[in-house]
């Protein structure tokens, strides 16, 4: 797992942007893993304004990490609008290529198993983009998600309804059901990137990181993938034992390595 300590949002976007942009000029049918919520909106704007300078993702296609169960087609909140208004819309993919777990869906296995058939015949996720949940969470793999488990309907913790209330109305309108990409089909993306930013990430941050591999805390499941990379802001750095050695790590990297 690569740690790399940041000034701030702006600097995370640019840099996952660079290793999304490098993978689409070398790769122009890459497959992306796109995330919702706040950490990944720095992404989305820089890859929005590189599509305005060229960039071109006409042959790319998206998966979304997770839904919302029960909303209604084309409420502002699920994530398929979301990944629609904040990033595909901006870029040239095409629409018919971006794909989300379907929530509305009356028969859900049947829906997430046709969600995992549909990533393997894109041939699998190249980079996908996460985010963390203060409990832990990546996806919405609650803490006790199987290190194994696959595409399926999961249940909200209330820390996680609660800190998702600022998207709604009110902390009643935000469903408790979700259908999310398992930590076994995360762990199969071929890079992932993680974003955390600000002081209420420290924690998590720290026990996915530095703390063992365990199911009470999800995100540490990427300390098994080959190619994880993290990124930070100073305030989500904050309670790393290791964070001048990630520093130090970072500022004498040879070039050629990239992400
Ligand atoms: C979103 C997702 C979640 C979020 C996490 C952090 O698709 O899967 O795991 O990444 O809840 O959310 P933010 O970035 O809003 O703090």
């Amino acid at each position: 797992m690569e740690v790399v300590i940041l000034g701030g949002s702006k600097q995370i976007g640019r840099l996952a942007a660079d290793a999304i942009e490098d993978l689409v000029r070398r790769k122009p049918d890459a497959v992306l893993g796109l995330a919702t919520g706040s950490s990944p909106l720095p992404v989305y704007d820089e890859l929005a304004l590189r599509h305005g300078a060229g960039l071109d993702f006409s042959r790319a296609s998206a998966f979304a990490l997770d839904e919302y169960v029960g909303l209604p087609a084309g409420h502002p909140e699920s994530y398929r609008e979301v990944i629609r208004r904040e990033f595909t819309n901006r870029v040239n993919i095409d629409p018919g290529k971006v794909h989300a777990p379907d929530g509305a869906a009356a028969d859900i296995p049947a829906a997430c198993a046709a969600y995992e058939e549909a990533i393997r015949g894109a041939g699998g996720i190249d980079l996908q983009l996460l985010g963390v949940g203060t409990d832990g969470h990546i996806g919405f793999n609650e803490p006790g998600s199987s290190f194994a488990s696959r595409t399926r309907i999961k249940s909200l913790i209330e820390q996680t309804r609660r800190d998702n209330a600022r998207f709604f109305k009110s902390l009643a309108e935000v469903p408790h059901h979700v259908l999310t990409q398992g930590l076994g089909t995360i762990m199969e993306a071929r890079h992932v990137i993680l974003l955390a930013t600000g002081a209420q990430k420290a924690q998590a941050v720290r026990e996915f990181v530095e703390g063992p591999v365990a199911a009470i805390c999800p995100a540490s499941v990427l300390q098994f993938h080959p190619h994880a990379t993290v990124l930070l802001d100073e305030a989500a750095a904050s309670a790393l034992r290791l964070a001048d050695f990630y520093r130090h790590t970072y500022d004498h990297k040879p070039a050629w390595q990239g992400l």
